[in-house]
């Protein structure tokens, strides 16, 4: 396994990390480790347009992240992500919200090890592609480094051989997702003494790393490093990450081919898609600019009457004149 592979992750997140999205991502970096948003299993296996939530266009390194916890569902899910090129189906075991602990999964599945444990390596036994699961440090108020062992020691039995580990508690009664993300503390420690029991595990560290010089100095002590709210608001410091964690150079200091190449992609796929998710990854840049604000009612404007070149030259001369960092 190239243990190199997952250094910098880009977490999966629900109504950002689509692929249009991705595909801004993976403009601005080759070498990111990519997700796409959670996506239920019974979604993967039976909806009308599967190809559009779930195509994979020459976006990898990339994982499909899954959320279930039925076996045969999560089999026929992971021979999907083979057959769509992803590098590895992801279970998601640490979604708190109450609409995805109704349906039985997500991180209340924290308290049910066994079955965590059996969904793995069904899908593992009946795919070629690699298996994972994105979990929390526990469950509740308190911390409990037992139970935290107890479940991934659980796990590992199912031969997957990669855990994210979002660094909190997941609190499931009186906190929404929102505040699952920001309430319960942080505890990098557990994911570090984590590792010193299971050193032949890949874990890959997430929660809170606010910059990518935190992202950096994390990466040399864990097996990598996975980022969400960071890519969310400001895409564009993935333009230093092949650079950075990588030693790559890239192409991409040329920020309005950025912007080209991500028209060009747009302009294939009016009419298949909104032009609002179309757009949206790119909107981001407007947020911490003084006069963002008339930029996105020029904007929302041209994007009501479908003004697709109109909008290209407003980005482009937006990013010319301010001379965005990005
Ligand atoms: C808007 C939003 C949507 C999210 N959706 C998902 C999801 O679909 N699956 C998942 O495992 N985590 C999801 N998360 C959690 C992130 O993957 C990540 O674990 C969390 O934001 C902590 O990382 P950060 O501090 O770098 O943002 C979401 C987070 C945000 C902000």
């Amino acid at each position: 396994m190239n243990n190199n592979l997952r250094k910098f992750c880009v977490a999966p997140m629900m109504g950002y990390t689509t692929p249009h999205a991705r595909k801004l991502y993976r403009i601005l970096s080759k070498k990111a480790f990519l997700f796409t948003e959670m996506i239920s299993s019974k979604t993967i296996l039976h909806a009308k347009n599967r190809d559009l939530i779930i195509e994979n266009n020459h976006q990898n390194p990339i994982a499909l992240q899954v959320g279930g916890a039925e076996y045969k569902d999560l089999i026929a899910c992971a021979k999907i992500a083979q057959d769509y090129n992803y590098n590895e189906i992801n279970l998601n075991v640490g979604c708190p919200s109450k609409a995805v602990q109704k349906g039985n999964f997500g991180a209340c599945l924290m308290k049910k090890k066994k079955l965590v444990r059996d969904c793995l390596s069904a899908m593992a036994n009946n795919t070629n592609i690699e298996v994972s699961m994105k979990c929390r440090i526990g469950i509740g108020n308190k911390f409990n480094y037992d139970f935290f062992h107890e479940f991934i020691d659980e796990i590992i039995k199912s031969g997957i051989k990669i855990i994210y580990v979002h660094a909190r508690n997941a609190i499931l009664n009186g906190l929404n997702p929102k505040k699952n993300r920001t309430i319960p503390p942080l505890n990098y420690d557990f994911v570090y003494r984590i590792k010193k029991n299971y050193p032949y595990i890949q874990f890959i560290l997430n929660g809170g790393i606010n910059s990518l010089d935190d992202a950096y100095k994390l990466s040399k002590k864990f097996d990598g490093v996975m980022l969400g709210r960071l890519i969310k608001v400001d895409p564009f410091c993935l333009s230093n990450i092949d650079k950075l964690f990588f030693n790559q150079t890239n192409n991409n200091n040329i920020y309005q081919n950025i912007i080209i190449e991500y028209f060009d992609y747009i302009k294939n796929r009016i009419g298949h898609d909104s032009i609002f998710r179309l757009l949206s990854p790119l909107l981001h840049i407007f947020f911490s600019t003084p006069n963002g604000k008339n930029i996105k009612s020029e904007i929302n404007l041209n994007m009501k009457n479908y003004e697709i070149d109109k909008l290209e030259s407003i980005f482009l001369e937006f990013i010319g004149k301010q001379k965005v960092v990005i």
